[in-house]
């Protein structure tokens, strides 16, 4: 979703908002732009397409300051181009917006009947419109703001500036997050901490509802009816090299590479080894609820779906839990009653997704305990959750989750490893063997890292198949999946993840010797049954890159390509696996000339519906 920062402080605001921008590009990249304070006067200077355009328009350009906003764009209403572009000025106000106003037509009919000449396509513009009207009735922007909220509908986060008020900004939270960055003697606002941890830790984060105001740098924040209300300040543990590339040509190579610490770093804290057992620590539901869940119910989005179909398999086997999974987009208006007993589970990177957070409000308000996995704490799911289990796998700013793929499985593994030594639904030698299986997992993913020279020297020649088709059994199948969306994501070429068992009752029809087959054969229950599938495609000559434990000859002899990753127990396998087909889709990225971190048409979390 879009990107919003505003800076008030003594430093000139232009460098401070650019480089704001660049760090929430992943956000949306259809186009940007800048209004700030110069002289007085209120100067507008936006771009279609990414930020680098705009830096070029400003090059040279310096603005007196002490206010100014940006906004980098990921276009929901109205094409990405400039018009459309942010900040919207009407008048002597300018505005940039995050989200969607649902009641955008009878709004913009109402304005357009009174002869109001809109100048864009978007719903954002109607908004500077309405606070312009309270506005030249003499409103301050404070008392414009709250008038004009009551009139929109929808998920929106707005920053606010006013000509005749250049040290005030006033931003409002409703959907889409927001927070202030509070400074040495300057005020940082803006959509995520990306933005806010180069200037200052000290962080405040709005809830649906909340406006904040800074005046001369005094910030005061409000309820929607104008209240005023205290809010907590955080110490944001995040560091500023945490958002830089540390010499990898990509924020996504980079992350790829950071598996082996991120995995530690979600183990940290969870693992008692006199005995080796998992204790969940301070995870806000109790040993007692864990014991007396009937059902599970994970909901998620993206690839955080795939990690959550892989914990099905974990919880089913080690809990004896049944256990769904759905997408949030399509659980959110199911028509179904569940188990008051029902754990409910929301894994999100982000901790913004919309369609996962409107889930955990709907099954909040069906009365059931949820728990939140996440990898950004304080986010809105992660505020709004019962319990929280965090991935630390540090900031992920590539647009392709990567670390945060492989955590989040850890960290559901650990959850459901907690609950099977509290319900005994297996024996402490069972478990034991699982948990050093994680244990196990960062020195063995540096091991699978290994195979970056393979796929850097090959991805060219792999450049030219028709399409790719990735394969897998039981647990591995979501890996599958999540290899599928990969490529997908950042090649634009055409891939499929599929139940090996399924490949016969159709997409067998694909595959001919212009399709890679990338197939995960890991040594598990169900090795055979997976080698007989992988032999139906071999005869019908498909490409066949096999992913297989250790030194497996039979399967290398019946693949194109056999690449091993060390021999585990089958819950650490789609870890392992996951290092392969992530390396498989960068190396082809980067083949293709593809522009990796910033895929066309994504952002790393959409914040509304
Ligand atoms: C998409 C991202 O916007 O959202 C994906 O491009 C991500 O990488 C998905 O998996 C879900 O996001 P989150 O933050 O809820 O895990």
């Amino acid at each position: 979703m879009c990107g919003i920062v505003g800076y008030w402080g003594p430093e000139k605001p232009k460098a401070i908002i650019l480089d704001g921008l660049r760090r929430l590009e992943y956000r949306g990249y259809d186009s940007t732009g800048v209004a700030i304070f110069d002289h007085g006067q209120l100067k507008v200077e936006r771009s279609p397409g990414k930020l680098h355009r705009l830096e070029e328009k400003l090059r040279g350009i310096e603005f007196e300051g002490p206010t100014g906003i940006g906004h980098t764009r990921w276009a929901t209403h109205g094409e990405p181009n400039e018009k459309n572009a942010h900040p919207h000025k009407v008048g002597g106000v300018a505005i940039v917006h995050n989200g969607i106003i649902e009641n955008y037509g009878s709004i913009q009919k109402r304005l357009v009947s009174e002869g109001v000449e809109l100048k864009s396509e978007t719903d954002s513009e109607l908004i500077a419109h309405l606070l312009d009207e309270k506005l030249r009735e003499g409103a301050t922007l404070l008392k414009a703001t709250l008038e004009v909220i009551p009139k929109l509908e929808g998920a929106y986060s707005i920053l606010v500036v006013n000509e005749k008020e250049p040290d005030s900004m006033v931003a409002f939270k409703n959907g889409p997050p927001m927070l202030v960055g509070l400074g040495n003697k300057e005020v940082i606002i803006a959509s995520d901490i990306q933005a806010v941890i180069t200037r200052t830790p000290r962080v405040v984060y709005l809830d649906d509802g909340e406006i904040v105001t800074s005046i001369k740098g005094a910030v005061k924040f409000y309820n929607s009816k104008g209240d005023e209300i205290r809010k907590d300040v955080h110490e944001v543990k995040w560091s500023q090299a945490m958002a830089e590339k540390a010499g990898f040509d990509h924020f996504m190579q980079k992350e790829i590479f950071e598996q082996p610490q991120a995995l530690r770093q979600t183990m940290e804290g969870h693992l008692e080894h006199e005995p080796l057992r998992v204790v969940l620590k301070s995870s806000g539901l109790t040993d007692d609820e864990y014991r007396n869940f009937k059902r599970i119910q994970l909901i998620a989005c993206g690839t955080s779906w795939h990690a959550a179909m892989v914990a099905k398999y974990v919880f089913e086997r080690v809990t004896g839990i049944p256990t769904d999974v759905d997408i949030a987009s399509e659980f959110h208006y199911r028509h179904l009653t569940l188990d008051p007993q029902t754990l409910a589970v929301t894994v999100s990177q982000s901790g913004e997704t919309a369609d996962t957070l409107a889930c955990l409000r709907r099954v909040k308000k069906m009365g059931l305990r949820t728990l939140s996995v996440c990898n950004v704490p304080h986010s809105s799911i992660d505020r709004e959750a019962h319990g929280r289990i965090y991935t630390n796998a540090g900031a992920e700013i590539g647009v392709c989750s990567t670390k945060s793929f492989t955590a989040q499985i850890v960290a559901l593994e650990l959850l459901s490893f907690h609950m099977a030594r509290l319900r005994k639904s297996c024996s402490d030698e069972e478990l034991k063997n699982y948990i050093s299986g994680l244990l196990a997992l960062p020195g063995q993913v540096e091991i699978c890292l290994n195979h970056d020279k393979w796929f850097r020297e090959a991805a060219q020649s792999l450049t030219k198949f028709r399409g790719f088709l990735y394969l897998g059994r039981g647990v591995n199948f979501p890996v599958a999946l999540e290899g599928a969306l990969k490529l997908k994501e950042i090649t634009y070429l055409h891939a499929e993840g599929y139940p090996s068992g399924e490949l016969k009752h159709g997409p067998i029809a694909l595959v001919d010797n212009n399709m890679i087959i990338v197939a995960l054969a890991p040594k598990d229950e169900l090795y055979e049954k997976n080698i007989s599938n992988i032999q139906e495609v071999k005869a019908r000559g498909g490409q066949i890159i096999a992913i297989g434990s250790g030194d497996d000859q039979g399967l290398e002899k019946i693949s194109k390509h056999y690449l091993s990753i060390p021999e585990a127990v089958w819950s650490a396998n789609p870890v392992l696996e996951s290092i392969p087909i992530q390396l498989l889709s960068y190396h082809l990225a980067v083949a293709l000339n593809r522009d990796v971190d910033q895929p066309r048409n994504l952002a790393k979390s959409v914040t509304v519906e």
